[in-house]
């Protein structure tokens, strides 16, 4: 099979890219990514010399190159990780968010009609079903969650699967869409919460902790996502959407102090700043429909997973020492400074 992975640069695609090579050496993985702020080719050091594997650096919008490369490729499956994927940036400018969650979705998904893809699988998120309430503890997405977003970014990922929906029913184009909540684990981009933290709290940098830190996020670890999506597009339900989570909940200020505590620092870095406009709540989601119908269930308990993604993040100091030295710090200081 030849699987055509995009953003695999990026945090999720880069786990994934790894996943796949070692759990199917029988298959051909294709990376793309544009390479933005977020896409980073070293991450796939490890694999650049894999005769399974290659890389083009492609922007998924650009409807000329996409449709040369399908016709060279003949992908069978092509899996969309290719996004701009932070919210805090989409409150600050969401016009790209549009143009490369919804119109390089179609154009990855007119790509995959031409050229006869047997799967087209969407990479989405929890944040398109909006948010629970913080005193409902009982109350979790399911695939019939109704679209409500929050966000810029939400809204743009939500319009991708309502486009991508439409294209199976339209044209008949075979998708799956898998709705993961949030991911942590190697290789995230510090302007996430984890990394962004482990990095603040190793150079004794205040925690900017938004509003209370009340809110509740479901946290995976990347490899359960990964694992998930390589059983969707294998065995799902064309036409079907996949909610993917592991029960487990955690208020924003808990990880905090986790982190605090296994680096040995104070509390005193804590700093609690303006909130996040538009703020979602809570997330929280009903896996049942992935474990019932493909028998996935997530392997990396969360208070092994943090600490594996910790020593992660200590163990590639110059990982993270190049992401911030460059661009970043502008980044922070407009995001943070006078926060
Ligand atoms: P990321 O920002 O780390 O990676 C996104 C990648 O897409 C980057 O490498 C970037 O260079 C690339 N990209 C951006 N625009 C592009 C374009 N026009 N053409 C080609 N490549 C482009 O994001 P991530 O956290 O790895 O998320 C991957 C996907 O998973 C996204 O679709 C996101 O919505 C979804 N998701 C993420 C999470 C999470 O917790 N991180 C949870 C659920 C779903
Ligand atoms: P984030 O990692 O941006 O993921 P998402 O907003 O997609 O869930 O943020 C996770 C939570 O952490 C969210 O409630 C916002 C909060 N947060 C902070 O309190 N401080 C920060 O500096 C960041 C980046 C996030």
């Amino acid at each position: 099979m030849k699987i055509l992975v995009t953003g695999a640069a990026g945090f999720i695609g880069t786990n994934f890219v790894y996943y796949e090579l070692e759990k199917h050496p029988e298959d051909k993985i294709v990376g793309l990514d544009l390479l933005t702020y977020a896409g980073n080719l070293e991450n796939l050091d490890g694999c650049k010399n894999n005769p399974n594997f290659s890389f083009v650096k492609m922007d998924i919008r650009d409807r000329k190159e996409i449709f040369d490369l399908f016709e060279k490729e003949k992908f069978d499956v092509v899996v969309n990780f290719a996004a701009e994927s932070h919210v805090d940036r989409s409150i600050e400018n969401p016009e790209v968010f549009l143009k490369t969650n919804i119109l390089g979705t179609q154009v990855l998904m007119d790509a995959s009609i031409k050229y006869g893809v047997k799967r087209y699988h969407q990479v989405s998120t929890d944040e398109v079903y909006g948010d629970l309430p913080l005193d409902r503890p009982d109350m979790f997405f399911t695939e019939d969650t109704p679209i409500h977003t929050s966000s810029p970014y939400s809204s743009s990922k939500a319009g991708a699967d309502l486009l991508v929906g439409a294209y199976h029913r339209t044209y008949g184009l075979p998708v799956t869409i898998s709705r993961c909540s949030n991911n942590y684990g190697p290789y995230q981009f510090p302007e996430k919460l984890i990394p962004l933290m482990i990095n603040n709290c190793q150079n004794n940098k205040s925690l900017p902790v938004y509003g209370e830190g009340l809110n509740v996020r479901d946290w995976l670890y990347v490899e359960d996502h990964c694992k998930a999506i390589d059983l969707i597009i294998r065995n799902g339900k064309v036409g079907e959407v996949y909610n993917i989570g592991g029960h487990n909940e955690m208020r924003n200020i808990d990880i905090v102090k986790l982190i605090i505590r296994h680096l040995n620092k104070s509390e005193d870095l804590i700093t609690y700043v303006t909130d996040r406009k538009g703020h979602d709540l809570r997330y929280a989601i009903d896996p049942t429909k992935i474990h019932n119908e493909l028998g996935w269930l997530p392997e990396t308990m969360f208070k092994d997973g943090i600490v594996k993604t910790i020593d992660w993040y200590l163990n590639n100091k110059e990982w993270m020492e190049k992401i911030v030295s460059g661009e970043y710090q502008n980044y922070y200081d407009s995001m943070y400074k006078n926060r």
